[in-house]
């Protein structure tokens, strides 16, 4: 096996899962109370923007009743001490990640503290609700949407994690089911390129056969142990 220099790294809603932020899939998840179409795609928006608009309000809002748990803290000390190439890619809209520290980071599926403008696509950090109608400082028009990539819509910054994972010697990914493409399918282009490949979720995931090792169990404790073997 080549040595280790440049690591990528996938999270997704299972790291934050001991903070008390719900996952998507599965019993509790939020998929089960919600039609997926009717919050998350940009029909939904078309049809009844009020909805969509509630529905990440509520989200953005339970973040202040969470903290990072100890596998973001894991991460920010692999990212401080790394000095390799390092990218923390998360399909994750809260925002544990920075707040635990971590800086070598990307959203691709966007941030719930982030407003987009439909119109002139200019971004601004938000905190508060974003009720529909809100006039964008940039360009006046009244098109301000919740910055969250929307089924049908293209992740955030591929060319970056295109070009991350086209080098990285190890992919490692932490918490998601992979159900959702483009994000299932680096662990294939990973390999395809060379990378070891590690699995860290509380069971199998849906490629979870593409992994060369598979770690199963709670992010909380099997990330912090990956990491101090990692860091020796
Ligand atoms: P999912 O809800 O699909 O999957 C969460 C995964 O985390 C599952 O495989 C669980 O087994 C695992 N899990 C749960 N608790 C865990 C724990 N304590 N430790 C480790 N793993 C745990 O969430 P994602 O894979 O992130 O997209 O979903 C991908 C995308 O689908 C999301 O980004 C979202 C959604 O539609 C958008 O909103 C654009
Ligand atoms: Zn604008």
């Amino acid at each position: 096996m080549r040595d280790i220099h440049n690591i990528l790294i996938l999270t997704g809603a299972g790291i934050s899962a001991e903070s008390g932020v719900a996952t998507f899939r599965g019993p509790g998840g939020l998929w089960e109370g919600h039609r997926v179409e009717d919050v998350c795609t940009p029909e939904a928006l078309e049809r009844d923007r009020a909805q969509v608009h509630r529905f990440y309000d509520a989200r953005r809002e339970q973040l202040a009743a969470v903290e990072p748990n100890a596998a973001h803290r894991a991460l920010a000390r692999l990212d401080a001490e790394w000095a390799g190439d390092l990218l923390l890619v998360t399909q994750n809209v809260d925002d544990l990640h920075e707040r635990a520290g971590s800086k070598r980071l990307l959203h691709m599926h966007g941030e719930l503290k982030s407003a987009l403008c439909a119109r002139c696509e200019a971004r601004q950090p938000w905190e508060a609700a974003l009720p529909p109608g809100h006039i964008c400082p940039a360009c006046g028009a009244s098109a301000l949407r919740p910055d969250i990539v929307f089924f049908g819509e293209m992740p955030y910054r591929m060319d970056v994690i295109e070009q991350a994972l086209a080098k990285a010697d190890l992919f490692v990914s932490i918490g998601t089911s992979g159900a959702v493409y483009p994000a299932a399918g680096f662990v294939q282009t990973a390999r395809y390129h060379g990378a070891a490949t590690l699995e860290l979720n509380l069971d199998p995931s849906e490629g979870s056969l593409w992994f060369a090792e598979s770690r199963m169990g709670p992010a909380g404790t099997l990330v912090p142990a990956w990491v101090d073997e990692l860091l020796g």
